[in-house]
């Protein structure tokens, strides 16, 4: 395992009254052991598939990277569409491995095509988006493991015809592959008829645990990622989190004292990367977080109405946004940081004379920069009392990233255990689902619609 991580900030010993006293850790002993078998006994099985996705053959990361250099030397632009865990996994990912101006560099430079994850709705942006794209060499990965998910069935159904008008309908089809759940969902219904390229997800990973399926590999071999090292990152973190010492095994340890740190009213978790790399790893944390352990009730039944909400913050911009109320109001959070030790450029500031700014900065290096006012602000929230920890990569890459992925699902399907409630549903997100399938007027949901016409609204509670 490559990333190191340092949780003294969470401990009594270094913020004081509200810390974790090491009493506390040992003696939930028997908690740790349970959470550890929930997770590891259940490995590979039911809804936790997601720790077998990085066990995938060197032949089928063969396949999958000769299909996507095969897309990526004939598209000018790739186009993702999918929502939430069909489309933030490889958003995080792209923004770590792709240079931070991927699209804006000449095409020689960029060895791959234009990317773009489009995971709204908004009709300015799918506008935007046709506005900017050459439709006739684009190809498009519709991303969805229900392929019933309005949003992603919306797209799919104005790009394919955007595609059919600008190509004829036999061509069309060679511009589309879908990954979805094999022989499940409208979306398969339609791929086997038209013929498209069909990539499968397995029926035991959720969306927010997909990244390392099919839903991630596929765009990622289109846009040449490193896939093997990736998983390989993967797999060592996988090892990690499969000790059953909890104070050797990362994910086991800080889902302890996160949730820990929940009942003691630390209801916001921040995630603060000190990287643009790494600025959406914070939404994919956000949404593993927010969906899985926002939950009404436990595995009993009991109503709970537990969760933390996750708060994303980027380092070191956000200290002159945030970071005040950090450290100075309510005791209410976990701040985690991702450090990154070894950047991939090395920017130093110039040592110029005419410029009399005096001499702090002059002859350091954006480098040094950044990482010392990522200790200095842990060092102010430490002094203030406040719970964080840092996790730090060596270096951005494709192995260190596979590491952090896996980390994220580990310790959340951990932190679940620890709180016994189903990590791996969502009905929030499901009523969601069905109420919009009943306004758009999707046959079989006339109920649903009657529900949402009887929530009335009184209009004494509406300012004009
Ligand atoms: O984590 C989840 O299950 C959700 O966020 C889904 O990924 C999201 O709702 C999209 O679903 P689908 O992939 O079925 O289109």
């Amino acid at each position: 395992m490559k990333l190191k991580f340092d949780y003294n900030n969470m401990m009594e010993s270094s913020i004081g009254s509200h810390g974790i006293k090491q009493s506390d850790i040992d003696k939930a002993q028997k908690l740790h052991t349970a959470a550890f078998k929930d997770v590891i006994d259940n490995s590979g099985k039911g809804w936790q598939e997601w720790t077998d996705t990085p066990l995938i053959s060197k032949s089928e990361i063969d396949e999958l990277n000769a299909f996507g250099k095969s897309v990526r030397e004939k598209a000018s632009s790739f186009v993702v569409l999918g929502i939430g865990g069909s489309a933030l996994g490889p958003i995080c990912v792209f923004n770590a491995l792709l240079h931070l101006h991927h699209n804006e560099l000449p095409a020689q430079m960029r060895k791959a095509p234009k990317l773009y994850v489009e995971d709204n709705i908004d009709p300015e942006r799918m506008r935007a988006l046709l506005d900017v794209i050459d439709i006739k060499t684009s190809y498009f990965n519709v991303i969805t493991k229900s392929g019933e998910t309005s949003e992603t069935l919306s797209q799919f159904l104005i790009l394919y015809n955007a595609l059919k008008k600008a190509l004829g309908e036999k061509a069309a089809k060679e511009h589309i592959f879908v990954t979805t759940t094999i022989g499940k969902g409208a979306l398969y219904a339609v791929a086997q008829k038209e013929g498209f390229k069909i990539f499968g997800v397995p029926a035991g990973v959720g969306g927010r645990f997909s990244v390392l399926s099919n839903v991630g590999l596929v765009p990622f071999a289109v846009m040449g990622v490193d896939i093997e090292s990736l998983l390989y990152g993967a797999r060592a973190m996988r090892t990690a989190c499969e000790r059953p010492d909890v104070k050797s095994n990362p994910a086991l340890m800080t889902a302890y004292l996160q949730t820990l740190s929940m009942k003691d009213g630390k209801n916001i978790s921040v995630m603060m990367p000190y990287a643009d790399s790494l600025r959406t790893m914070a939404d994919f944390y956000c949404q593993i977080w927010a969906e899985s352990l926002g939950k009404a009730v436990d595995k009993s039944g009991k109503t709970v109405n537990c969760g933390q909400t996750p708060a994303k913050s980027l380092g070191v911009t956000d200290q002159h946004s945030q970071v005040q109320l950090y450290t100075e109001g309510p005791y209410d959070k976990v701040v985690t940081f991702i450090a990154v030790d070894s950047f991939g450029d090395r920017v130093d500031i110039p040592a110029d004379e005419s410029a009399d700014i005096g001499d702090f900065l002059k002859g350091h290096t954006l480098n040094e920069l950044i990482n010392a006012e990522r200790k200095a602000t842990e060092f102010a929230l430490t002094k203030a009392g406040r719970s964080n920890f840092t996790v730090t990569l060596p270096e951005v890459t494709a192995e260190t990233v596979g590491e952090l992925l896996m980390y994220f699902m580990y310790e959340t399907a951990f932190a679940g255990a620890y709180l016994n409630i189903d990590t791996f549903n969502q009905p929030g997100v499901e009523e969601g689902k069905k109420a919009t399938f009943a306004m758009i007027g999707r046959a079989g949901y006339e109920e649903k619609l009657k529900e949402l016409d009887s929530a009335k609204k009184l209009d004494a509670y509406i300012i004009k």
